[in-house]
């Protein structure tokens, strides 16, 4: 498998720059290209300070808003205003500070209480408002991802069915060491986005990452290895020197970083 795309920044501040960087760019081509731009955000809280970035000028003017559907990777199974709902993370960060379409924000119902149902109602939402493949995935534009220090991403953990999900989009369920349940979009939902873009920072995620980019393949115990970008998409990983401390230097390729960059 050819070395992944891996651009590092000094640090959370310029990460976080980039990254939003990249969702200016992708949401711009995509509008440009077909009109109308499906992202999936990622939840966590690396993320928070890219979607603060997205709210300010002069990226919030860049965006074409009124033509980006908003969808979310992965949820906790909580009220939307529980402080660790992703839809709320976003919402106060974002969603709140631009002018998106509110019938255009698919929030993940992680609050009902039949979550199977749920999560089949979601993948549904997916079916009318994302474009699909000929075999029926959604094809979204962008999907953003985070790492978790055990190497999940979205809400695929180790050693749980979801990694071996591959007729459903969407699943939730309990994966074991967690307190609640998680909604989460499967690998083949993932898999077929144009773009992913992984958002890794700080040191803790060091172990993590160099687990998934230069390890042994082992996606039941590394699940972020799973996430692969099909049909010619494009798979980057940003993130800042602290969390790539550890990865071997035939990974990295680091970038010229402007200095100061907002
Ligand atoms: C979630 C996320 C999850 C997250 C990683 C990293 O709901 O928690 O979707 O996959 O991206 O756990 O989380 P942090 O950014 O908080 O380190």
């Amino acid at each position: 498998m050819p070395d992944p795309e891996v651009r590092v920044f000094p640090d959370a501040a310029r990460l976080a720059a980039a990254g939003a960087d990249c969702v200016v760019r992708a949401c711009r081509d995509a509008v440009a290209a077909r009109g109308e731009c499906a992202v999936a955000l990622s939840g966590g809280e690396t993320p928070r300070l890219l979607y603060e970035r997205l709210a300010g000028e002069p990226r919030r003017s860049a965006i074409p808003w009124e033509r980006v559907q908003v969808f979310w990777g992965d949820e906790r199974c909580v009220p939307p205003d529980d402080p660790r709902s992703n839809f709320r993370m976003a919402r106060e960060t974002l969603l709140d500070r631009v002018p998106v379409i509110p019938t255009h924000v698919h929030r993940m119902p992680g609050e009902r209480a039949d979550l199977d149902q749920a999560a089949r109602d979601y993948a549904d939402e997916l079916r009318r408002y994302v474009p699909q493949t000929p075999d029926g995935w959604p094809r979204f534009d962008l999907v953003l991802l985070g790492l978790g220090e055990d190497a999940h991403t979205a809400s695929l953990f180790p050693g749980t069915p979801a990694l071996r999900e591959t007729a459903r989009a969407v699943v939730a369920y309990r994966a074991p060491g967690q307190n609640i349940e998680r909604m989460t979009l499967t690998t083949p939902a993932l898999n077929h986005a144009r773009e992913i873009v992984f958002l890794v920072s700080g040191k803790r995620k060091a172990g993590a990452l160099r687990s998934v980019l230069a390890g042994p393949r082992r996606p039941e115990q590394a699940p972020a290895q799973l996430i692969q970008a099909f049909n010619g998409g494009r798979l980057v990983w940003l993130v800042d020197r602290a969390a790539a401390s550890a990865l071997p230097s035939r990974v990295v390729r680091a970038v010229e970083i402007r200095e100061g960059a907002g």
